[in-house]
């Protein structure tokens, strides 16, 4: 078959058929009972009865199959000056003897181990370790502040936390290991033993008795082999905004995720193994779990572990660098990425400067890709531009265009088509279909397919609650948007509270919890304006107490300084304004939504629910003074 609409119908018609095809691609201790088990919907299981190891998949059938001498991973660090090219071989050395020194601290099959680290080899080893225990990793992005690192060990009960003495981030110079121990304070979890990697960019200093040197531990420690487990036992756990400041453990099975992301990397992104593959994320975000550490080394294939930003580091030609010094085939990023570059390079010098005749496709997601900046990409670059759209949950990609069965012309706008094993469709609120065109909530119709999300750690009732109440039968992506008569997707933005910022998600409900707790504030709301550069941005309004006569900016100071200090710099919760009241309906809720169109230019209706019209007046006069309404 080779043609997508063929291979698309077989995968919703004969599921299990396209998906045991699929895991012949995985190499199985034990081969699986069913492929899929429907006995208690919508706890769907992928292969259960198999026996695998996620690790050995991804580095020891490699080793033994003949690709022990090729690299595995080149760590590409201009923020440190270094280049590292790590085969296989030595990779399997790396993370069999650091599986064995997390096994000499007691970590066992099952247990968790929490991972906050910068982009650095050892990250990758460290999951690569737990998985090959058994053992269930979450990494937690280092662009979190103390407190959500400690919401994270609280929630994972880690056997032991894994964590590098800094970071580069830019120019910055960033010590990691105090902000490691002041999450551990801050939790009521007890954690015994913090292992830390550390790095000439600057040392920490060690707690002892609970803090082990990463180099010390492995130097006394012996390669183990790989443990086998359950196709359906969790091999990570990774948090996600939701619509409040608990974010959302995501579970991923061992199995499933094994079979799911080895096909994608072939007939969604069409890399070889043997080839080199780019993605330039980070390992604390589901594209650096699915697309920086596993499925290219699932696949035999190099996968660049790149420590730098897109620009500043040097300059706007980072990327086109490292693609034609490496021979990177495809690369894998953020819009985000490109408007960085476009806005310092508009004209391309720096991509003139390098041969990137290898290099084949580009493809983007993490949010929705603007046309000027698809355009400028094309013409610059002139290969194809793919966008595609998937979530943290699912793992890898609802919707793209499988260039390794068939590439389909691309349209603007739309990330292209559902790929194999996903049915999507458009309702509305009553969770009637809607006709093509028509803008509405995008669902998957269950199952899903292999590789993405089981339940939440510890929390099948959010689960249920979260993703498959609204529209039984279904799973609500909680993305809107529409069909067109071609049958290409187009995905307009979240229903819900999460914005997108520079491709990162963030939950402005959580920003909402932490102003709320200011002793001045009696009433906030947060929501995204659209940004140039990084897609969203967050804007908060706040109402104060009666009584509270103190200048409003400096309570912004503060709003904003209380949201860096309790998410991180990451949320770039910046832009803040005191206002009289906040728009709601009579029954109280705040009309977030309008506020938002408010700020963005956009086309509004006035609810007719509102308790009070004449307030988005004033909502319209204070965001236009914060220099978001144009007109
Ligand atoms: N550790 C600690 N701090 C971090 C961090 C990390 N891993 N990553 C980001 N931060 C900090 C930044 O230093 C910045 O802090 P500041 O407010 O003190 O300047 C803040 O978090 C916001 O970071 P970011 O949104 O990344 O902004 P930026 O201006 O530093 O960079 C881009 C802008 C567009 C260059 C950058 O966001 C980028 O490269 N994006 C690529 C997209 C991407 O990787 N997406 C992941 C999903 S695919
Ligand atoms: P994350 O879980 O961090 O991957 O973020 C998932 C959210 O990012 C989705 O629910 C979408 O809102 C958005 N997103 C990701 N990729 C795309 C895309 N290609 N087009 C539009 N939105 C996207």
């Amino acid at each position: 078959m080779a043609n997508y609409d063929e291979v698309f119908k077989y995968s919703v018609t004969n599921r299990e058929e396209f998906w045991a095809e699929a895991a012949k691609g995985i190499t199985w201790y034990k081969q699986y009972d069913s492929v899929l088990d429907s006995s208690n919907p919508p706890f769907y299981k992928w292969f259960s009865g198999g026996k695998m190891n996620t690790c050995y998949n991804a580095i020891d059938r490699h080793v033994e199959g003949g690709r022990a001498d090729q690299v595995a991973i080149i760590y590409d660090s201009p923020v440190t000056n270094t280049l590292k090219k790590i085969t296989y071989k030595e990779l399997l050395e790396k993370v069999s003897t650091f599986a064995g020194a997390l096994a000499s601290q007691g970590v066992v099959k099952g247990d968790t181990v929490v991972i906050y680290m910068p982009m650095i080899p050892e990250a990758a080893i460290a999951m690569l370790a737990c998985a090959r225990i058994g053992a269930i990793h979450s990494v937690v992005f280092g662009g979190f502040a103390p407190h959500e690192l400690a919401i994270r060990i609280d929630h994972a009960q880690p056997k032991l936390v894994i964590t590098a003495s800094g970071a580069i981030e830019g120019k910055k110079v960033l010590s990691y290991k105090p902000l490691v121990d002041s999450a551990i304070e801050q939790s009521t979890h007890e954690v015994k033993t913090v292992i830390v990697f550390q790095r000439d960019i600057v040392q920490s200093d060690m707690i002892a008795g609970r803090d082990l040197d990463w180099v010390e531990l492995v130097s006394k420690s012996s390669p183990v082999g790989c443990t086998e487990v359950d196709a359906t036992d969790p091999l990570y756990i990774l948090y996600t905004s939701g619509t409040t400041g608990m974010p959302k453990g995501v579970i991923r099975d061992n199995g499933g995720h094994a079979v799911a992301l080895y096909w994608t990397m072939k007939n969604l992104y069409n890399i070889n193994p043997g080839e080199v593959w780019w993605s330039a994320s980070d390992v604390g975000w589901v594209v650096g779990h699915s697309y920086i550490v596993y499925a290219p080394l699932l696949q035999g294939s190099t996968s660049v572990f790149y420590e730098g930003k897109p620009v500043g580091t040097p300059d706007a030609g980072a990327f086109w660098r490292v693609i034609s010094e490496h021979k990177v085939k495809s690369l894998f990023t953020a819009p985000t990425a490109f408007r960085a570059i476009k806005k310092e390079d508009p004209q391309g010098v720096h991509f003139a400067k390098y041969d990137t005749s290898c290099f084949e496709c580009l493809y983007l997601a993490g949010e929705r890709t603007d046309p000027d900046t698809l355009h400028w990409a094309e013409n610059l670059i002139g290969v194809p531009i793919i966008d595609h759209w998937w979530q943290t949950e699912t793992g890898w990609a609802i919707v793209g265009n499988c260039r390794g069965i068939e590439q389909l012309p691309v349209k603007e706008g739309s990330p292209t088509k559902p790929l194999p094993g996903y049915d999507v469709r458009v309702v509305n609120d009553e969770g009637e279909f809607l006709p093509n065109g028509t803008n509405g909530n995008i669902v998957i119709k269950l199952p899903l397919p292999p590789g993405n999300l089981t339940t939440l750690w510890r929390n099948d009732e959010r689960f249920l609650k979260s993703y498959m109440s609204k529209f039984p039968g279904y799973y609500d992506t909680s993305d809107g948007g529409f069909i067109d008569a071609d049958g290409y997707v187009y995905v307009m933005g979240r229903m819900d509270d999460v914005i997108n910022i520079a491709g990162h998600r963030l939950s402005t409900g959580a920003m909402e919890e932490i102003i709320s707790n200011h002793p001045d504030v009696a009433e906030c709301a947060v929501f995204g304006a659209d940004d140039q550069m990084k897609g969203q941005l967050p804007v908060g309004l706040f109402v104060v107490k009666a009584g509270v006569t103190r200048d409003g900016e400096e309570i912004k100071k503060e709003l904003v300084k209380m949201v860096r200090e309790t998410i991180g710099p990451i949320a770039c919760f910046k832009d803040a304004m005191q206002v009289v009241r906040l728009p709601k309906t009579r029954s109280g809720k705040i009309l977030r939504g309008t506020m938002r169109s408010i700020a963005n230019n956009q086309e509004y209706r006035t609810p007719s629910t509102i308790d009070d019209p004449a307030i988005l007046g004033e909502i319209t006069a204070a965001l236009a003074k914060m220099g978001y309404v144009k007109k």
